[in-house]
């Protein structure tokens, strides 16, 4: 393999506690761009096909479908063409599965790595400051449940993909896969859709801070790394692997789950924000510890089970109610989902009226330039306009707008996207 070429303004260090890490040598103002890195591999989400570019990513109408499969579809010919070398473990197991071809998208994003190391001669431009295979995996820490899940994923593999591939010894497998766990990326969009998995490499480098100095955004296949404080030069670079809505607590359990280790940030270790997320009712009798533990651990439960029903979230932000504020995180956790199950159903007054619930809160809970806050805005923004309620929609779209142009940049085609919609283009 040829010598790491690096990334200007960047370097690898050994961070204490935290094993590789990124600082930066030279300063960078909120908004910057630090670096980008294509994705080393990704792939697109069923539900998203025929709406995005197989290949680019692209969201446009009028995408051409794969003549053989009928299943991806791309801008042109070129798309195409470029994405055989993926697209050919799928076409002709798609058209001979038929309905039963339903391999999970982790095991599609593993079968189109195993293929790409199998060809890889040289270090690829994902690569510039680590290589996929040196990337952290915890084989070692993994419990039997995430066990159990990686010999179901090679199951997958073996099942959906075994005529297109040769597959490496199974040890090799298992390590590949912690490693996609560990440092796999959801590509959203916008409004925080998921579009589909990715692998970067370099952006894998990062440690987590839930008070990130960086937010990662995605143009079509790149994921670009973006400064949303101000960074010295020395200053390691962090961003967030999580929601940061959610208490200390709720945060290191989820770290600790997916990654396996214990956040140490200034928001752990003060949980300056816990209180206003943990926000209860002021009665005349005070609520006792307790009662606060008890409806912690029954709001908590609930959002493990809770998916689907309207109903049963009414409910539970009417029991929750005696207690919390409207402002508490939980009960926010739950008029989100209420506003998600309103929207899916069609049913966009109801949409709104727990999206205006939710937005103050947000504002105040989330840093300034959050991905959060800015998906909110465009979603309630898209809602008022859609709802003849224009000033109060191009009012919030304009909010989202400030936000993305720093997070996003200002030449990110979802700003001027966005822009020609505020104009209403
Ligand atoms: C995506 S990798 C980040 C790069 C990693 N440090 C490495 O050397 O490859 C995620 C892993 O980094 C470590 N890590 C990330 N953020 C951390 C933090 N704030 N404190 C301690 N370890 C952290 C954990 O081991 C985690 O599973
Ligand atoms: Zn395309
Ligand atoms: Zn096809
Ligand atoms: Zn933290």
């Amino acid at each position: 393999m040829v010598e790491c070429e690096g990334i200007a303004g960047i370097e690898q260090f050994s961070s204490p506690g935290k094993g590789r890490g990124l600082r930066v040598s030279r300063a960078y103002e909120a908004g910057e761009l630090l670096f980008s890195c294509p994705a080393y591999s990704y792939i697109l989400s069923v539900n998203e096909r025929g709406f995005i570019c197989e290949q680019c990513f692209t969201r446009k109408k009028g995408l051409a479908k794969c003549g053989k499969c009928k299943k991806a579809f791309y801008c042109n010919v070129s798309c195409q063409k470029k994405n055989w070398p993926m697209h050919k473990l799928e076409c002709h197991a798609m058209c001979v599965y038929g309905e039963n071809w339903c391999p999970s998208e982790t095991v599609r994003l593993v079968a189109r790595i195993i293929d790409r190391l199998r060809q890889q001669k040289e270090r690829s431009p994902s690569e510039k400051l680590l290589l996929l295979r040196d990337m952290e995996g915890h084989m070692e820490d993994m419990d039997n449940e995430k066990r159990e899940m990686n010999e179901a994923h090679i199951a997958g593999l073996h099942h959906f993909y075994s005529k297109h591939l040769d597959f490496p010894d199974h040890q090799a497998l298992l390590t590949l896969l912690s490693q996609v766990h560990c440092n796999g990326f959801t590509v959203e969009d916008e409004e925080l859709s998921s579009l589909g998995l990715a692998i970067f490499p370099d952006i894998a480098l990062l440690n987590h801070s839930c008070c990130p100095n960086v937010i990662v955004t995605y143009r079509g296949i790149n994921a670009e790394v973006r400064a949303v404080q101000k960074i010295s030069p020395g200053q390691e670079i962090y961003t967030s692997y999580i929601d940061l809505l959610y208490p200390t607590e709720d945060r290191i359990e989820r770290l600790r789950d997916i990654y396996y280790f214990s956040c140490d940030c200034k928001e752990c270790t003060t949980k300056s924000m816990d209180m206003e997320k943990m926000k209860v009712r002021k009665l005349s009798d005070e609520i006792s510890q307790k009662e606060i533990r008890d409806m912690v651990c029954y709001a908590r439960n609930a959002m493990e089970d809770f998916r689907r029903l309207l109903e049963m979230c009414e409910l539970s932000i009417d029991k929750m109610s005696t207690v919390f504020d409207d402002a508490n995180i939980y009960i926010l956790h739950m008029m989100y989902q209420a506003m998600g199950i309103c929207l899916f159903m069609e049913n966009y007054e109801g949409a709104v009226r727990y999206g205006e619930k939710v937005m103050k809160p947000y504002t105040v809970l989330y840093p300034a330039y959050s991905l959060n806050i800015a998906s909110m805005y465009l979603k309630m923004g898209r809602l008022y306009m859609a709802l003849d309620r224009k000033s109060t929609g191009i009012s919030a779209l304009q909010k989202a707008l400030a936000i993305m142009e720093v997070v996003h940049g200002k030449d990110h085609t979802y700003v001027t996207e966005l822009k020609q919609e505020i104009r209403g283009e």
